[in-house]
């Protein structure tokens, strides 16, 4: 089921088995349309499935990975180097290297606390030297963050450092053994700099997401639930599964 939810924004609503696909769908569209597009890459949950159905995909030869330009959305400051913890770790080991994207095409998103607002600077004029981004694919936070976008933020803002709410580090503290060593701190393009991207995916899934994502596409337009600016954008493209899409009727 596909629907226009305002004239920028579409919602397709399929079944679970049906999200990665779907999802996959939308990096095929772009690759195929310009395969050295620049493709934003979020962490979680979420888009785990759709990295494993691009790599299926790829070895059976529909798609060709390699050529594309990926980007950060966020990462933990501080979470440097080697780091398991590291975003950047996350999405080399879970898709840059089975997908054979070599490291220079990959646009990290600063994590070293040294010097950091000026990296984040550089890293903006980073992504207006490729040309800007082709597709940024998003999760969607419990409390309505997109990348480390908290409650609050601007809809102006650029790529900033963040105090991480207690929402995002609980629902984080799953990934790590001890809670107290859960990071506070993140560094996340802002909703600004995510509003200009060419075209948006974002990706919901799961009854736990519902609530949130009703108010994201029907509630106020806030900072309270930073994803609701995407409804300012002018391609969306939201990809829910029947759960997440539950309280949308
Ligand atoms: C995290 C990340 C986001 C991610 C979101 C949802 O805190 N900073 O980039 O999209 O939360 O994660 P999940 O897909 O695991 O629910």
């Amino acid at each position: 089921m596909s629907r226009t939810l305002a004239p920028g924004i579409q919602l397709q609503v399929v079944s679970a088995a049906e999200f990665a696909a779907a999802a996959a769908d939308l990096v095929q569209a772009v690759v195929q349309r310009k395969p050295d597009a620049v493709v934003g890459f979020p962490t979680g949950d979420t888009p785990l499935p759709m990295y494993h159905e691009l790599l299926r995909r790829q070895q059976l030869g529909a798609i060709n990975l390699s050529s594309l330009r990926a980007v950060m959305l966020d990462d933990y400051l501080g979470a440097t180097g080697d780091d398991p913890v590291s975003f950047h770790n996350w999405l080399k080991r879970t898709f840059f290297d089975p997908a054979s994207i070599d490291g220079w095409r990959l646009w990290r998103v600063p994590t070293d606390p040294e010097g950091i607002e000026a990296a984040c600077r550089t890293y903006e004029q980073g992504l207006a030297e490729r040309g800007g981004v082709d597709l940024q694919l998003l999760g969607l936070g419990l409390n309505g963050h997109i990348g480390f976008n908290e409650p609050g933020t601007s809809p102006d803002s650029r790529t900033h450092v963040v105090h991480l709410t207690p929402s995002t580090t609980t629902a984080n503290a799953a990934y790590w053994d001890e809670a107290e060593n859960v990071p506070v701190y993140g560094v996340t393009m802002g909703i600004g700099t995510i509003l200009e991207a060419r075209s948006i995916g974002l990706l919901v899934n799961g009854r736990r997401k519902a609530e949130i994502l009703r108010a994201t596409l029907l509630g106020p337009i806030s900072p309270e639930v930073p994803a609701s600016f995407l409804r300012r954008a002018q391609h969306v493209q939201v990809v829910a599964d029947e759960d997440a899409a539950a309280l949308l009727a």
